[in-house]
């Protein structure tokens, strides 16, 4: 991350922009605006990926404020333009996603800072490990300047290229919920234990796994994963005393979303009792859906048109920093087309041709507001 932020800094000084890495390990390069004291607008994306990534979830979405600052040429806007790289989106190491814009946004609270890593590392020790100071977060927020934050990102979806469409503007992003259960059992030998006399934790979570998958296909619009499972001892001679797993469950109704993790808690009591084991769930993340901005929406879908493309608006299965900016400016969200509907993964891809059209909307974007009254007019809540 180190070497990554050093990049973007090398590409974004030379256009203007100064370059800081705030306390969340958040890169802010704040291009200025025609008058000083001027407010602000927020473009950028996350900078983190998962394990064995693609190359476009989040980078792009930075890396196409870049390209907005290079096309402006050195022209200065009524308001600056601050390049947001966010840290900790993913959630891979803490598996609390949204780290770096939690910080923006003022709710990097305490507890958040405790939050351990696989190795015993705190979020608060990582941040004085990478040079940075826990104790300055507060200086990562948003003020009244902030007049909204734009992020582009791949759709991670099929919907798009279904459609043949290469943009489109998001109106909502899913709520998700993640969660870690324990199933524990009793660990013993694997040749000498009849069937009906084991504990075996493997098999508990096995099936509470097909209970998972069963509930998500019969509710419309519902996605629910098991992402990760780790049992111990884990030896082939050896039933599992222990046997740990995540679960990811998102809809774009948060009704719906808490019914069904309270359903899946159930189900996993239910089942463990019934094979002598017991279940513990923690919850990591519980985020309620959110709308992105009406006002920004509009401004999208007119700089669309302008690009020559048809206007399209969908929601976001996926979640982004946008929803948790979201909580204190005007937000909103540009997806681009992905093929093949692939991410996650080493095959993840853009268009080139996309990502030309999506600099010439945000460009055109830029130029409405810089000439809408009502882009300022508008109040946050930083
Ligand atoms: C972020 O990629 C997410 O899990 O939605
Ligand atoms: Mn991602
Ligand atoms: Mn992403």
């Amino acid at each position: 991350m180190h070497g990554c932020h050093q990049e973007i800094a090398r590409w974004l000084e030379p256009l203007g922009a100064h370059v800081r890495i705030d306390a969340a390990g958040n890169l802010r390069g704040v291009y200025p605006a025609a008058r000083p004291n001027a407010p602000r607008l927020l473009i950028g994306s996350h900078l983190d990926t998962v394990s064995n990534a693609g190359a476009y979830d989040g980078i792009l979405g930075v890396v196409l404020a870049i390209a907005l600052l290079e096309e402006l040429r050195g022209r200065r806007l009524p308001f600056a333009i601050e390049v947001v790289g966010f840290s900790e989106e993913e959630g891979v190491r803490f598996g609390t996603p949204f780290i770096g814009s939690r910080a923006l946004v003022g709710g990097l609270a305490e507890e958040l800072l405790g939050v351990q890593d696989a190795r015993g590392i705190s979020v608060r020790k990582a941040i004085e490990t990478y040079g940075l100071d826990p104790t300055k977060i507060s200086e990562a927020e948003l003020h009244s300047d902030a007049l909204g934050y734009l992020e582009f990102h791949i759709e991670q979806g099929p919907v798009l290229e279904k459609l043949n469409l290469p943009l489109a503007a998001v109106d909502g992003i899913a709520g998700q919920s993640r969660l870690e259960f324990v199933f524990l059992g009793r660990t013993n030998h694997a040749g000498t234990t009849p069937m009906h006399l084991r504990c075996d934790a493997i098999a508990g979570a096995a099936e509470w796994i097909s209970v998972v998958e069963r509930l998500a296909r019969e509710v419309s619009g519902l996605v629910a994963t098991v992402g990760k499972i780790e049992a111990k001892p884990g030896a082939a001679n050896v039933i599992a005393g222990e046997a740990r797993l995540t679960l990811d469950v998102r809809h774009i109704s948060d009704e719906i979303r808490v019914r069904t993790v309270e359903d899946l808690i159930r189900q996993a009591q239910e089942l463990a009792a019934r094979r002598g084991l017991t279940v513990q769930e923690s919850h990591l993340l519980n985020q309620p859906a959110v709308a992105m901005d009406s006002f920004f929406i509009g401004q999208i879908e007119q700089a669309i048109v302008q690009t020559g493309c048809k206007p399209h608006r969908m929601a976001s299965g996926a979640g982004h920093d946008a929803m948790i900016l979201a909580e204190k400016v005007p937000s909103a969200m540009i997806f681009l087309r992905t093929p093949g509907g692939i991410s996650h993964d080493p095959a993840e891809s853009v268009l080139q041709d996309d990502v030309e059209k999506a600099i010439a909307c945000g460009l055109h974007l830029l130029n409405q507001l810089a000439s809408s009254p009502d882009f300022y007019k508008r109040t946050n809540r930083a």
